[in-house]
Parts: C-alpha cells; structure tokens; sequence
C-alpha cells in the first residue's frame, strides 16, 4: 500500500497523512473564504460513507475524508487487529467522489511515542456502549478533537448508525466550545434493511441472514410504538424477542431511551409534541441494540417519531 505524503493529480484527491501539511492545506482553502468539510472514517468505505460525502459535498467547497484505524477506541480482544483496510479501493471510491483531500495518516503520525493526553468523554458516553466498552468514547473523543485540530472544517459529517458516538461528539463539541458544525445523516441501508457496516463483511452468509434479525426488530418496536405502545420496557420486550428468535449469538443491549441523555425513562414514553411547522416531529425515544452475530459485533438504532 503506497501512501505518498503529499499528490496532486488532475481529479485525484490530494492523499496526506502529515498533519501540519493537513492543517496548511485546510487553512489556504479558508483563507480564500472557501469552506471545508471533513467526513471522518477508519476506512473500509461503503455506500453509507459515500453518502456522508455527498452530502458533506452539499456543505462545502472542499470535503477532506479522513481514514485512520484509530487504536485508541479498540479495546483489549476486539478487532483493531482484524479491522479491514482497503486503503487503494477506498481512495479509487474517493476520487469517483470528487474528494478534494484524503487525510490518512500513520500510527506514530496520529500518536507520537510519547503521547499521553486524552479527552474524557461526556456523561451521554457511560450507558450503552459505555458499559461493553468502557474505553471506546474516550479513544473516540480524543481521535476526533485532534481531527478537528489537523483538519480545522467548518463543518464534520457523521453517520447516524453509530447513534451514541453522534451523540458523544455533539457534547463535546459543546462542552469544549469546539468550532465546527456538526452534520448527522442518516444511516444507509441495504435493500434488506441491514444497517451498511464495514464490519458486514465478517458475516458468513449464514450469519448475514441472521444479522438482518437486528433491523427487523427496530422496525417491530417502531410498528407497536406507531400502533400506540408507550411502555419503553414493552418495545424492549418485543426486540429481544425478536432477536432471540432468530438465534444471535448474544445481546449487549436492546434499549429503548430518552433520545439525548440515551438513559432510560422513569415512566412511559412522553407524547409526541405535535407542530404546525411542517417540520419533521422530533423523536420522542430512540431504539438501540448492540448484539454479537456469530463473532462480529453489529449496532443499530431506530428513532422513534
Ligand atoms: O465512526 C468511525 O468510523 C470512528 O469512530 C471515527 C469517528 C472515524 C473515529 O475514529
């Protein structure tokens, strides 16, 4: 895998893994009153990225991607090892794309040997995925605040399908009165209903059919949520059992929760506030599950409107 410090082809990204280059190139395009968006990943593009650029394209002059497998938010035996990296087929994705810059640093480039400053995530970070994987957000935070740093965008797209670490990041940002814009979008789908993923391609094919258990459940709470059903616990009922039906391996959390603390309600879920807005209703809960599939780990999540 060829990763030249700094190229510059006709249509072809400018590829960087330096960060003070980064952060030159970033700054001329803002100097000339032009803006940038940056569109986070650790690689392993999938039609659900690719949307997160167009639409970053539809904010910006400029969309810079970044691809790094960050370490920092694996924890002890999980995949950082095993994490797929397919760094020429992404760039080929990113260039069809019209991406203006590939952020793609190394290891030691990201984290000098002598690296020992990390950011503690917020409280919205402790359930859920907080308690599977207790270090995740804060490698998470800290990746993300220092790719804020290199790559100062005025605006940073994420995808919905990791819900919590939207989430994470909006606090922060808040928190840390970090200036950039944040861009949710929601998460893409394949025709099935499964959630796109770069961890879909672990799935054998037996697995893949069992996987899709994971949206049909979200979909069931959100049909007895539509006919009615107010009690979080119920929905939660209703997804696990269809989980356990179709045989997943195990169940880190099927949670239905308050759509920004992510914690639970002290009663049923409130009513819907209704507006004359013509804006979509805000949701009122969303649905999260987390749940091992053979030996991959996949999350999804639903709101509830
Ligand atoms: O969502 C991801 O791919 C990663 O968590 C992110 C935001 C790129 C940080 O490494």
């Amino acid at each position: 895998m060829m990763r030249p410090t700094v190229s510059d082809h006709r249509s072809a990204p400018v590829v960087c893994g330096n960060p003070q280059i980064a952060r030159d190139w970033v700054h001329a395009k803002i100097t000339a009153s032009e803006r940038v968006a940056l569109v986070p990943t650790m690689g392993a593009l999938h039609a659900g990225h690719l949307e997160l650029v167009r639409n970053a394209k539809l904010l910006a002059d400029h969309v810079v991607v970044s691809i790094f497998v960050n370490p920092t938010q694996f924890g002890p035996g999980e995949d950082y090892q095993r994490y797929p990296r397919t760094f020429d087929d992404d760039l080929q994705a990113l260039e069809q794309e019209a991406v203006a810059m590939v952020f793609a640093p190394t290891g030691p480039e990201m984290y000098s040997d002598r690296f020992s400053t990390y950011v503690s995530p917020p409280a919205v970070s402790e359930p859920l995925e907080g308690k599977f994987r207790p270090e995740h957000f804060r490698g998470v935070c800290t990746v993300v605040l220092k790719l804020f740093n290199i790559i100062p965008a005025q605006v940073a797209v994420f995808g919905q399908k990791d819900y919590q670490q939207a989430r994470v990041i909006e606090d922060m940002v808040r928190d840390l009165d970090l200036p950039v814009t944040l861009a949710v979008m929601p998460t893409v789908r394949e025709p099935d209903g499964l959630a796109m993923s770069s961890r879909n391609r672990y799935l054998n094919p037996v697995e893949r059919m069992k996987a899709l258990a994971i949206s049909q459940s979200l979909r069931r709470a959100a049909e007895l949520y539509a006919g009615g059903q107010r009690s979080a616990a119920e929905l939660e009922s209703a997804i696990q059992e269809t989980l356990q039906d179709a045989a997943v391996e195990r169940i880190d959390y099927a949670a239905v929760v308050d759509p920004v603390t992510l914690l639970p309600f002290d009663r049923d879920i409130p009513l819907e506030r209704k507006t004359d807005s013509g804006l979509p209703p805000t949701p009122v809960a969303v649905a999260l599950i987390a749940a091992h599939v053979g030996s991959t780990r996949l999350i999804d999540n639903l709101l509830l409107t």
